[in-house]
């Protein structure tokens, strides 16, 4: 199934490496062929945990992510796993970001 990794660009986010690690992340989907699509959010709501990437549809949502961590979300992508420990978010936003996301706001 088609993956699309939304990475936050907004303030928050961005002061702490979003703008990087999105760079990041799409030059390794790309040079690994990873049926992904990696794009900027505006912002998922969880400004003090990010910066945030949200997978859609996998419902997957990764909290206070580091470049040294972008090689194993890649390999998750990959393989279709969870990278558990980056999992910290909010239970209730993460539900109310999935369903945004599944009713197709972008
Ligand atoms: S600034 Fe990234 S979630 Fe709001």
């Amino acid at each position: 199934m088609k993956q699309t990794c939304f990475v936050c660009q907004n303030v928050d986010c961005q002061s702490r490496g979003s703008e990087e690690l999105m760079k990041e992340l799409t030059t390794e989907v790309a040079e690994k062929s990873i049926d992904a699509e990696v794009k900027s959010y505006i912002c998922f709501g969880g400004c003090d945990i990010g910066p945030n990437i949200v997978v859609h549809p996998q419902k997957v949502w990764y909290a206070g992510v580091k470049k040294e961590d972008v090689p194993e979300i890649v390999a998750a992508l990959a393989s279709g796993a969870t990278v558990t420990r980056l999992d910290s978010a909010d239970p209730a936003l993460k539900e109310i970001v999935f369903s945004l996301l599944d009713a197709g706001v972008f």
